[in-house]
């Protein structure tokens, strides 16, 4: 059941892929996937964006729909779970890898993730040594970038993450649902660029 789900997701995700200028041009959709098993693990904010009923704004709503379809049978991540964040943010931040760990697919190549935040929700100021495109699916939010302008973002714009700059998103007024692309090293996790609670915005 799950393998059919994360199989039409991924037949969904290397279309939009393919056809997204910034997205296939950051990295080839990869040649070396191999399937994995996934051990499900249902997590509050999966629920929420399970439940989530504002994300009509987005020019893919076939992948959208395949990310949706597929929440109940991932692998949810909790990369910040002993990080020092406040519960809040862990209650409502959303994360699961199709293509890396815990995901359906792995690859040498590229790291392949859907990330949802509800509205109302900032993700702090974090960085990692793998390069990163966020392409937003559907929603909008506020992309941070350290010595950059804000950007607010909408369906089918990006944000690139240089290796080690620190980045951090917003939502406002809507929800998100971001596609999240990583090459380079991707094994080393974000960490917090400060202590969370102590930021300041750039
Ligand atoms: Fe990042």
């Amino acid at each position: 059941m799950s393998r059919a789900v994360f199989d039409r997701l991924m037949a969904e995700t290397r279309a939009f892929h393919e056809n997204h200028p910034d997205a296939a041009s950051f990295c080839p959709f990869p040649d070396d996937l191999k399937a994995v098993e996934v051990e499900t693990n249902l997590i509050n904010a999966a629920r929420l964006f399970m439940a989530e009923d504002e994300l009509e704004d987005c020019n893919c709503p076939q992948l959208r729909d395949a990310c949706l379809a597929a929440a109940p049978f991932a692998k949810w991540r909790e990369t910040y779970r002993h990080s020092g964040i406040g519960g809040e943010f862990l209650e409502r931040f959303a994360c699961y890898a199709l293509i890396g760990p815990g995901g359906a697919f792995s690859s040498s190549k590229m790291g392949a993730y859907f990330v949802y935040m509800p509205k109302g929700l900032h993700y702090p100021w974090h960085h990692h040594p793998a390069e990163e495109l966020y392409v937003v699916l559907a929603g909008s939010a506020e992309f941070h970038l350290k010595d950059s302008p804000t950007r607010r973002l909408s369906t089918g714009e990006t944000s690139f993450h240089a290796s080690n700059r620190p980045h951090a998103m917003t939502t406002v007024d809507t929800p998100v649902l971001t596609y999240v692309l990583l090459r380079g090293d991707l094994e080393t996790l974000p960490v917090w660029s400060q202590a969370p609670g102590a930021e300041t915005k750039a």
